[in-house]
């Protein structure tokens, strides 16, 4: 893209503001900056001004959950059918790692985190021990895509090559980058966070089916024959990942998408809960739940909203394919986002300044026909590393290690 180029897109956007610095820059920087304009999406920063109209619902009705008494029934089944996959290599899982985990306050990427405490143990090893249970219950390897963003790959696959994959045969694990999205202030004018930069954050994890794609890696599924991806957070050091029994249960009840939920706590709990919007499956935001949806009972008197996501899904894949003609919707979320002053200096914001662009994850159950909410034991499956102290901390998710016997 030429700079005359350059300008003419900048102006279309109201965004001229970050060719503030490029007479200062050198020729490849120059180059590397008009490249950035060329490939940034700038047609979705407007949206900033009607964020509400993006977050509109459909009618929401109850989702029936597959409770714990009846998957205890049915578990050999289940089981057997999960093994039964796994054996014929239809599996394969997803980490989603590309998350700058901002409330964690690592400088590291966050599967990098040492939750030990009289020994080094880190997210992404209890994450693999979690999967080498599978291995040896399957008595075979499923392939691993690990998602990543460019903020840190590298640093990411480094870390895993000095573990030595911490046992996971490295055969079978691959890295891919998700797609990056620009930040902007509360007015939607793109930040600065160099003086040849824009700046950018990753593009949330609703795009990680099109990126494995645009990797190449959708051949190398094909060519496994792998069916099914169990697509997991990098925050739940708890999880059971490619689990056989939530794998057979949702092949045996004929769905494309299995979601593992866990009852919530409280009404207000902040998870999402499984619901039919519109009379398909769906996720609301806990912010998105009215008081009435809240207090609603179903027919035997519970809570009618009681299951909440732990970012755990099952999809089958030709269900995926049909998606990737499709647009996701699109989040604007409030975040905390380093970027260039008045006097060219950057400033690492302590508090929230501005919008970054997402698509999640969540939004591709809503465009799937069917999806089984599995429910898990919250105490065994669910402990997420969001914050340093407090709730979804270091601190609770090292409690429920050690609960579920893990050494620390
Ligand atoms: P979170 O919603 O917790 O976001 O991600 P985050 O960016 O990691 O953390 P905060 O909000 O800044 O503290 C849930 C999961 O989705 C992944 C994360 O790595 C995590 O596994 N994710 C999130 C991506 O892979 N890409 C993204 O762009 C965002």
């Amino acid at each position: 893209m030429t700079l005359a180029e350059a300008k003419q897109k900048l102006a279309q956007y109201g965004q001229e503001h970050v060719l503030k610095y490029y007479e200062e820059l050198d020729p490849a920087g120059q180059e590397a900056l008009l490249t950035q304009i060329a490939e940034t999406d700038m047609s979705i920063l407007a949206s900033c001004h009607h964020k509400e109209e993006l977050a509109q619902k459909g009618k929401i009705t109850p989702l029936a959950a597959m409770e714990l008494d009846e998957i205890a029934a049915n578990r050999e089944s289940f089981t057997a059918t999960g093994l039964e996959a796994l054996r014929a290599g239809k599996v394969g899982a997803v980490l989603l790692a590309g998350g700058m985990g901002t409330r964690l306050g690592s400088d590291h990427p966050k599967c990098m985190y040492n939750v030990g405490v009289t020994r080094e143990l880190y997210i992404f090893e209890c994450l693999v021990n979690n999967m080498l249970d599978v291995v040896k219950q399957s008595g075979c390897w499923f392939h691993l895509f690990v998602m990543t963003s460019d903020k840190n790959n590298d640093i990411t696959i480094r870390f895993m090559q000095e573990k030595n994959f911490f046992g996971y045969n490295p055969e079978y694990v691959h890295f891919f980058k998700q797609e990056m999205a620009a930040a902007t202030d509360y007015e939607g004018r793109i930040y600065l966070e160099e003086k040849g930069k824009l700046a950018t954050s990753p593009n949330g994890n609703g795009g990680w089916f099109i990126s494995m794609k645009n990797a190449g890696l959708l051949e190398l599924v094909k060519k496994e024959g792998i069916e099914w991806i169990n697509v997991f957070a990098v925050d739940n050091v708890l999880q059971r990942i490619a689990d056989p029994c939530f794998i057979g249960a949702t092949i045996q009840r004929g769905c494309v998408v299995g979601a593992k939920v866990v009852r919530k706590n409280a009404p207000d709990e902040k998870v999402g809960v499984m619901c039919l919007e519109d009379g398909r499956p769906s996720i609301v935001e806990y912010y998105d739940l009215t008081e009435e949806l809240m207090n609603a009972k179903d027919e035997k008197g519970n809570p009618a909203y009681n299951f909440g996501v732990i970012l755990n899904y099952l999809f089958q894949v030709p269900a995926l394919e049909k998606l990737l003609d499709g647009n996701m919707p699109l989040h604007i979320v409030e975040k905390k986002i380093p970027y260039l002053d008045e006097n060219g200096e950057l400033v690492k914001p302590q508090e929230p300044n501005g919008y970054k662009y997402e698509s999640l994850v969540l939004d591709m159950i809503h465009q799937l026909d069917s999806c089984l909410p599995y429910e898990v034991v919250r105490n065994h499956e669910f402990a997420p590393i969001k914050n340093k102290t407090g709730i979804d901390s270091v601190e609770s998710a090292r409690a429920l290690l050690q609960e579920n016997g893990v050494e620390l």
